[in-house]
């Protein structure tokens, strides 16, 4: 298995291109299957999950051609509609496979995802989503078999605002006959990046990155070419090294709007930011600690939780860290509290007090998020770290030693 070895106390400096997003391209790739032919996207990561997604998708029937960054995909020979089960375990997103399945095929069977590292994870919403469109959905035996003999729009009113059952809806909407309404829908960036591919295959969305998105039905969609949207996640791991290691750098390739939420919470931490139009510099300043409530967009991302409490552990004063969207989103805790770190969790609160330094310590990544907090953890630490189970932070990080090594961090992996 493969680790990092990280030898810390080295400040970041220069500038970073940030990725295409990976929870924009699953969506997307999922979405290519609602018609027939080749779509063409840029800017696709090499990253775990994309190669699990593209696993699937070729299961399905469909031919996959990579260049670079580039990913061609042709579904015209798609004509199975279901996921087995050692795939669905492989990566939950396959659960955006069940709109554009469903949209295109009228039917779809795939096992329960289950639960997962970072807690409980129901599709209740997804469903329910897919049921007010005409879908008629039976779970049983672990499975799920979603059929429709027609989709016709409905109105589909979210308790919360999820992103991938926003995602599924709006893939198997843009199919059905009529008008559908989705209220309290997720307005992360990432559904609008959604939108914009599906209305260049000629679907007709609109409302994505606010709470009601209307969905004017189409009989049939073409294939499309799209450039996939920044990674905000990555984005602001590399923010928060940036400060953590006292550095000073550049993230190139970002709509500092979408960012806001972190750029805020580094600031008030104290960090310097200046702000391009694709571009945030960042640079440390006096580092104190801070309140931080995780939230759907635009409130404060649970993906970079993890990132952010590694951050105030070294802040001066103590810091409140609510987790309100997983159940189990403080894995790093542990591993951190070896590192030196002073945290006592209560509940889904984690209360930090902040410490001088980290000592270097031999941890492992309990999954994807968590894992790159321990990374940020180990470049500011006194010493040397080893990180096992690097796996986990290539389900979602693009080559994170080689940038964090262009930045000069001491970082390999064996
Ligand atoms: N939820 C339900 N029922 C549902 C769906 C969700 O109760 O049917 C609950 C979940 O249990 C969770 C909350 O709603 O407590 C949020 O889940 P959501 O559906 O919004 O998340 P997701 O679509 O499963 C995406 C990202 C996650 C990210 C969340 C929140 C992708 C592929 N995944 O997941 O990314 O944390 O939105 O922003 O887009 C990651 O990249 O590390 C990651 C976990």
């Amino acid at each position: 298995m493969e680790k990092f070895i990280v030898k810390g106390e080295v400040q970041l400096c220069g500038n970073v291109r940030i990725s295409g997003a990976k929870n924009a391209t699953l969506p997307i790739m999922a979405a290519t299957l609602l018609c027939s032919g080749i779509s063409v996207i840029h800017d696709v990561p090499y990253l775990r999950d994309i190669q699990a997604m593209q696993d699937i998708l070729i299961l399905l029937g469909a031919k996959i051609r990579r260049q670079g960054h580039t990913m061609l995909i042709d579904t015209s020979n798609v004509s199975k509609v279901e996921i087995p089960e050692h795939l669905m375990r492989e990566m939950r997103a396959s659960v955006f496979l069940m709109g554009p399945l469903l949209g295109r095929f009228r039917k779809v069977r795939l096992s329960y995802p289950g639960g997962c590292a970072i807690g409980p994870r129901p599709i209740n919403l997804h469903i329910k989503a897919l049921e007010k469109i005409g879908a008629i959905v039976d779970e049983s035996f672990g499975f799920i078999d979603a059929e429709a003999k027609e989709l016709t729009g409905g109105e589909i009113n979210f308790d919360f605002p999820s992103v991938g059952a926003t995602e599924n809806a709006m893939m198997a909407a843009a199919l059905a006959k009529g008008t559908t309404i989705i209220r309290n829908a997720a307005r992360e960036p990432e559904i609008a990046d959604l939108q914009a591919i599906l209305n260049k295959m000629g679907a007709r969305i609109n409302g994505a990155g606010t709470d009601t998105i209307r969905v004017d039905g189409v009989a049939r969609l073409v294939p499309a070419e799209h450039t996939v949207m920044f990674d905000r996640i990555e984005a602001g791991t590399f923010l928060t090294a940036g400060v953590m290691t006292r550095g000073d750098i550049v993230v190139e390739n970002v709509v500092p709007e979408y960012l806001f939420s972190i750029t805020d919470k580094l600031q008030d931490i104290g960090a310097k930011i200046i702000t391009g139009k694709d571009y945030i510099r960042i640079k440390a300043g006096e580092l104190r600690g801070v309140d931080i409530k995780t939230l759907p967009y635009p409130g404060f991302p649970t993906d970079l939780q993890a990132p952010m409490l590694s951050l105030v552990t070294i802040a001066k004063g103590t810091s409140i860290i609510t987790e309100t969207i997983f159940e189990n989103r403080f894995k790093h805790v542990d591993e951190l509290t070896r590192m030196g770190a002073k945290i006592k969790v209560e509940g889904r609160t984690a209360i930090i007090r902040g410490v001088e330094k980290l000592t270097g310590a031999i941890v492992a990544a309990p999954d994807l998020r968590a894992g790159s907090a321990l990374v940020l953890a180990a470049l500011a630490a006194e010493g040397t770290s080893e990180i096992e189970q690097v796996y986990h932070i290539e389900r979602g990080y693009e080559n994170i030693d080689k940038k964090m090594q262009a930045l000069g961090a001491n970082i390999v992996k064996l």
